[in-house]
Order: structure tokens, then C-alpha cells, then sequence
């Protein structure tokens, strides 16, 4: 099976592509190409198309993840969440493989109090919401052996982003501002890799929330990585509104993972069980 993975220089797709090569899969026949950006921009039809020639399977890791930047460049969002997933659906039908298309937990406003399960109805908030929910509407459009899968929360080794910075920044003690509001279910981007590749590996097509168990906010996540790490805290917890971003996120981010109860799939941990394990890894635990 040869599985092709754009946005390979993410934090998703760093994740799954190690994932995927573990001698495990290779000894199952599972070949993996990573295409990072430079090799295989989403956004040009011709290129996706060439490029993931002979997948049998692709996951688009993919995307303008630039939560507040997307307010200021709607064009970049959509080019890479919507034209860009319809672009990799087309190129999937095409070559009669099956797809994986990442999306977010925030294509949901957060209103509601019980957690989101994937039969609940989108109503995304900011820009880059709305780009991602229209890249899912394309992708199910264009590409019938489809996974839909929606993350969140996601942080680990080498990320970009503030979540994937926070075990360096506790350690550095530095002071933090930080969200005690939001009901968030932190992931493991190794996490998530692994439920995504046992998921390739089926034919249960269809959408799935993809996040670890239980819930907590930011502010919880850092107090118990702080603990952990026994590192000397320094942090103030703020509302959601102090924080002054630019793009809404919704409140209430918790997913039920229905689809995956259903189809008897789930293999993902709880979010301090998945935390103990990037802490391991990281070789950061006292
Ligand atoms: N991180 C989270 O907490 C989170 C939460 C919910 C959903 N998601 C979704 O999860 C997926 C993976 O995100 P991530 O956390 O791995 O984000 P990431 O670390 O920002 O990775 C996204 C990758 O996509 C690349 N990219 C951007 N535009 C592209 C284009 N036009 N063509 C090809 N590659 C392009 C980026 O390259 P450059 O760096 O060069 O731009 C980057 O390497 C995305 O679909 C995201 O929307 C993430």
C-alpha cells in the first residue's frame, strides 16, 4: 500500500509519517512518501495531481492553520482549506485512492454544552473555520472513499504552534498567560497519528472526531504539565475574552467520538495519559 502524505513538514503529518514508517508497517508492505510543501503545494490542481500519482492512499495534512492570520488573508485560507482540499479530492478520485482530509473542531461555534459528536451541526465562527468547513463540504463532494477527520487541541514535538511550545516555555519558567475558560481535549499529535493510521487501514469511510478523552482547559493542561515537570510555575489565568485574539473560538471544544464507538476503532487515550507519554518521550518527567 503506498500512502502519500501532504503537509508532511507539519506537525500532523511529521507525526503520521513516523507513524506510518514504524518497522510494523513495513513489514505489512506500507510504503510512505511525505510531501512537504515545497514539493507539493495543495493549492495547484496540476501539481496535487502529479504528485500523488500511484497513492493508493492520501492524507492531507495540509492547511493555512493561522487562526488569527486568516482573519487578515481570507484568499490564503481558502486557497489552501477549501480550493486546496477540493484540489486533493479530485486528485484522490482520480487516481482511485482513498483519502484522508483533516479538519478542525472549529467548524462548531461551541454554544452547546454537551460535547459535539459528528452527527452535530457546524456553525464555524471565524474565517478560518469557515474555509476548513467548506474544504470538508468540497472534499465529500469529490471524493466518495473519504475520511473525514476532525482534530483538536493538537501539540507535540517541534510544532509551530503556542500549545506545542508550552513543556519549553514551563521549563524556562516563563510567565504565561493562559485560557482557564475553554473546554479543550489537549491531543498528542502522536495520538492522533496513531488513530488516523488505523482508521487508512479500514474501508469505514465517513467522518470522525479525532481528540483524546476527558477535558480540561489550557490553564489545566499547563498546571498538570508544570506538576509533572516539577517546574517552578509562573502563570496568570485569564477569560477567553482577555486574551484579545482576533478570530472567536468556540467555547466548548469536546468532542464524543461516536463514529469511532460505532465502528470499534477508538484507540485513543486520555488526555493526561497522553501527556505522561510525550513527556516520556521527550525524556522530561521528574
Ligand atoms: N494544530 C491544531 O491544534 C489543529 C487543531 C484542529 C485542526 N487541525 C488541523 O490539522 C491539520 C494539520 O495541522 P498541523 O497542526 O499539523 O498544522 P501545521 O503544523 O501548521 O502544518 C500544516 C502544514 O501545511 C503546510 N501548508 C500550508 N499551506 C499549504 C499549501 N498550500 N500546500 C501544501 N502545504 C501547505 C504548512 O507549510 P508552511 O509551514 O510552509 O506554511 C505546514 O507544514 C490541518 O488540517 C489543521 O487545520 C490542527
Amino acid at each position: 500500500m503506498k500512502i502519500v502524505v501532504l503537509g508532511a513538514g507539519g506537525l500532523l503529518g511529521r507525526h503520521l509519517i513516523e507513524e506510518l514508517r514504524r518497522p510494523s508497517s513495513r513489514e505489512v508492505g506500507i510504503e510512505v512518501r511525505g510531501l512537504p510543501r515545497a514539493e507539493c503545494n495543495i493549492a495547484d490542481a496540476i501539481e496535487v495531481r502529479a504528485r500523488t500519482a500511484g497513492a493508493d492512499v492520501i492524507v492531507n495534512c495540509a492547511a493555512f492553520t493561522n487562526v488569527d492570520g486568516a482573519e487578515k488573508d481570507e484568499d490564503g485560507a481558502y486557497r489552501a482549506n477549501a480550493l486546496g482540499a477540493e484540489n486533493v479530492a479530485r486528485a484522490a478520485t482520480a487516481h482511485r485512492a482513498r483519502l484522508v482530509h483533516i479538519s478542525t473542531d472549529f467548524v462548531f461555534d461551541g454554544a452547546q454544552p454537551e460535547p459535539y459528536d459528528e452527527f452535530a451541526r457546524p456553525n464555524p465562527q471565524s474565517v478560518y473555520a469557515r474555509s476548513k468547513w467548506a474544504g470538508e463540504e468540497l472534499a465529500q463532494k469529490r471524493c466518495a472513499e473519504l475520511f473525514v477527520v476532525r482534530v483538536q487541541g493538537l501539540y507535540g514535538d517541534g510544532g509551530a504552534n503556542f500549545s506545542s511550545k508550552l513543556r519549553q516555555l514551563v521549563l524556562d519558567g516563563k510567565t504565561l498567560k493562559l485560557d482557564g475558560e475553554r473546554r479543550v481535549q489537549p491531543t498528542w499529535a502522536r495520538s492522533a497519528a496513531r488513530q488516523i493510521a488505523l482508521l487508512l487501514a479500514t474501508d469505514s469511510y465517513g467522518l470522525y472526531h479525532v481528540s483524546c478523552k476527558g477535558e480540561t482547559t489550557w490553564a489545566g493542561f499547563t498546571r498538570r504539565l508544570a506538576e509533572k515537570l516539577a517546574a517552578p510555575t509562573k502563570w496568570t489565568v485569564v477569560r477567553s475574552d482577555e486574551l484579545l485574539a482576533p478570530a472567536q473560538r468556540p467555547p466548548n471544544c469536546v468532542f464524543q467520538h461516536r463514529m469511532l464507538a460505532l465502528h470499534d476503532l477508538d484507540c485513543m487515550p486520555t488526555w493526561e495519559e497522553a501527556q505522561d507519554e510525550y513527556l516520556v518521550e521527550q525524556g522530561s518527567t521528574r
